[in-house]
């Protein structure tokens, strides 16, 4: 039987996120699967701010040190992320020991430490890093986030900046969602074209595929792709995983919390997933990995956000105690077909 990082040989890594019950847990037989199935790994948690670097004083190594040594160990491509984002990240990083905001060359100092101390040390063993991660609202603004407010708009060439100082051969990338979206897309492509012009090294954008059933359209992920490469950098498709369930914003939480009728509008597979969704979604992923295939020259690497249904964040994300079946492995760690042939056919 055909494994992942064989289907993709030649074309693309095959990536997974790996967590903490994987990395160091009693999960053995995700652990595994793991290294049967992929040859890249990228942290879930583990690397994030607020895991590694919890207080300023304070590194919490271990996990990711273990990350690391699984990696190796299997001889994978192994992905850092992230260093930069406005989520999973401490209030003392922006905030001095009174409370107040930190001025920009306070800040600059706290997120130059940060990233020559983590990149530093896995220096030559992580192969990149999303060096910044979703900088960018829909409309092609930037964000609204403390690294923005106190730093400005130059706060991404300076992590790249820091990043490539302390680890001069690793790749960096720029990590962002809805990145088909054209406004998003136009803005990501003026940030690579401004990194390039400062001779800023930039090796690839990373697309989180975090989609759905019928959108966004294969061609308007395509015309991303196209868009982004013709900049000279490399894709790499980071967190896929195709949301089987209906659309639900994080108020329902407090809305409906756990009646019948929450139930029945929001989690209509809690049983099991039907074989007529089961079929959409492996023609989603084969017309998908179609797409992929057919710009493999420029897509590195592609990364599912997570190893089997049980492990993924969409089981409570935007909404909690959701049975979601977004990725290619069952709870019981087994094969899901149709959709595992269905992209390991189009390779
Ligand atoms: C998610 C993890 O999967 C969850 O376990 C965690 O609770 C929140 O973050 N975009 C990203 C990822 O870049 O880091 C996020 O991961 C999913 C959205």
């Amino acid at each position: 039987k055909v494994t992942l990082k064989e289907a993709f040989k030649g074309a693309f890594y095959a990536g997974v996120a790996i967590n903490r019950r994987q990395i160091q847990g009693a999960d053995t037989k995700g652990r595994e699967l793991i290294a049967t199935q992929f040859n890249s790994i990228s942290p879930e948690n583990d690397l994030k701010w607020s895991s590694i670097h919890p207080k300023k004083e304070a590194y919490n190594f271990k996990p990711a040190d273990d990350y690391v040594d699984f990696g190796l160990k299997n001889r994978m491509f192994i992905v850092g992320h992230t260093l930069v984002w406005h989520q999973q990240t401490p209030a003392w990083v922006y905030n001095s020991e009174s409370g107040n905001k930190l001025s920009r060359d306070e800040l600059l100092k706290v997120m130059e430490d940060h990233i020559t101390t983590v990149v530093g040390r896995y220096k030559g063993k992580i192969g990149g890093w999303d060096v910044v991660n979703e900088a960018f609202n829909d409309n092609g603004t930037f964000r609204k986030s403390d690294w923005h407010d106190i730093i400005g708009d130059d706060f991404i060439e300076k992590a790249f900046e820091f990043a490539h100082k302390a680890d001069p051969k690793a790749e960096l990338y720029y990590n962002d969602y809805n990145l088909y979206v054209p406004k998003k897309r136009e803005a990501v492509v003026s940030l690579i074209k401004r990194l390039q012009a400062k001779n800023i090294p930039v090796t690839a954008v990373g697309e989180q595929g975090h989609y759905g059933l019928n959108s966004p359209a294969v061609n308007q992920v395509e015309a991303s792709i196209i868009a982004f490469t013709a900049t000279g950098a490399s894709v790499n498709i980071t967190e896929l995983d195709i949301n089987v369930l209906p659309n639900a914003n994080q108020q329902i939480n407090a809305d409906l919390g756990n009646t019948a009728d929450y139930q029945a509008k929001y989690n209509p597979y809690a049983a099991g997933l039907p074989d007529t969704i089961a079929t959409q979604l492996a023609n989603r992923y084969a017309a998908l990995f179609a797409m992929f295939y057919k710009h493999k020259a420029v897509i590195s690497r592609v990364t599912f956000w997570g190893l089997t249904d049980g492990d993924s964040w969409l089981n409570g994300w935007p909404i909690r105690g959701r049975t979601n079946y977004p990725l290619l492995f069952d709870r019981a760690y087994n094969i899901k077909q149709p959709v595992f042939d269905a992209v390991v056919k189009v390779a």
